[in-house]
């Protein structure tokens, strides 16, 4: 029975890491954000945020200290991403 229920678990996760995922908008970037800061938090936490994008700079600054892992490039896709999407007006 103990591996029938570890199965469950793993799928399960895999469900919430997909449905996640969903609650970003369509756009250049999606995939990126969704690959490098959906690892250690759910990709929500990031469309509660509205920030401009020096802010947003900061806060990738910080995730990268935490650990998060981007070339440049994808720092930049992400933060276009972020800042279109999830922009201070
Ligand atoms: C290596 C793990 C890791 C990765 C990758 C990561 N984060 Fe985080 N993030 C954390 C931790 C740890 C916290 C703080 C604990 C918490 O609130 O869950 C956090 C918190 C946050 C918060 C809430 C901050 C607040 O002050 O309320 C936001 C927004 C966020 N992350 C965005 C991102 C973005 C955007 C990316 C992609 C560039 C990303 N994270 C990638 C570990 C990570």
């Amino acid at each position: 029975m103990r591996r029938g229920r570890y199965w469950c678990a793993c799928f399960s996760l895999t469900l919430i890491g997909a449905v996640s995922a969903q609650n970003l908008p369509d756009g250049e970037g999606r995939s990126t954000v969704a690959k490098v800061c959906g690892g250690c938090h759910e990709v929500s936490i990031v469309a509660s945020q509205k920030m401009s994008r020096p802010e947003w700079a900061d806060l990738v600054d910080q995730m990268m200290d935490k650990g998060a892992k981007a070339t440049e490039k994808e720092v930049q896709t992400i933060l276009d991403y972020l800042s279109t999407h999830f922009g201070k007006k």
